[in-house]
């Protein structure tokens, strides 16, 4: 399942990050590539800032914290510390899988990737997020704020970026549950149970489907 998340950021948010970013330096994306990655990778990432970073992830982890789509999509356990990359005319990533395990303390599993588009998408050509699924390609390129996730495990690029500047923030999530499958089939039950819990509270329905929600999670959730 992929699942867009539009105003993952508001434009107060956006600012924040484009002026964090502004004055930052970036490197060569393959040192952060696996080996095969490394290949087919050609971008630039901002580098080693420690300081800069955490207001950065502040900001972003504050949003994810905040918004329901990323909740039940996701149904997050541990999140990856961002990578910012930059993408200039000429550059790309080719087709491949994320890496299965991030971070360089305690590691994560990641389940769902996760990008989040910083440039606005008429302020370059290319540069569109393309995810190979079970029904074909899907190109991606969002508004300036907007988020897309997708699991970790489909074969996905970038293509190449012709003219602008495209400027996204990844995240690798760990999540509670981690196949695919089910993440559908929990989050478009949680979204039916959502909406009986506001408009009929008291009915049976209402709370069939509550209690098979609560106890299929228990069934399915890894810690
Ligand atoms: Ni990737």
């Amino acid at each position: 399942m992929l699942l867009e998340i539009p105003h993952l950021l508001d434009p107060p948010q956006l600012a924040k990050l484009h002026e964090l970013l502004g004055g930052a330096r970036f490197v060569d994306g393959k040192l952060t590539a696996g080996k095969a990655a490394r290949r087919v990778k050609n971008n630039l990432e901002l580098g080693l800032e420690p300081t800069r970073m955490g207001m950065l992830v502040r900001i972003l982890m504050s949003a994810m914290g905040h918004n329901r789509v990323v909740q039940f999509g996701a149904l997050p356990h541990r999140v990856s510390d961002p990578i910012f990359a930059r993408y200039l005319p000429g550059m790309t990533y080719g087709d491949h899988v994320d890496d299965p395990l991030m971070g360089a303390g305690p590691r994560l599993r990641t389940d769902v990737s996760m990008t989040v588009f910083l440039s606005a998408p008429e302020t370059y050509d290319g540069g569109e997020l393309v995810v190979r699924t079970t029904f074909g390609e899907t190109g991606v390129k969002l508004g300036a704020g907007d988020a897309v996730i997708y699991p970790s495990s489909s074969v996905h690029q970038v293509a190449e970026v012709t003219r602008g500047e495209r400027l996204v923030a990844l995240f690798w999530i760990q999540s509670y549950v981690r196949d695919p499958a089910r993440r559908e089939l929990l989050y478009e039950l949680g979204l039916a149970r959502e909406h009986l819990l506001d408009q009929e509270p008291a009915a049976l329905t209402t709370q069939y489907l509550d209690r098979s929600y609560a106890n299929l999670m228990r069934m399915w959730c890894e810690l």
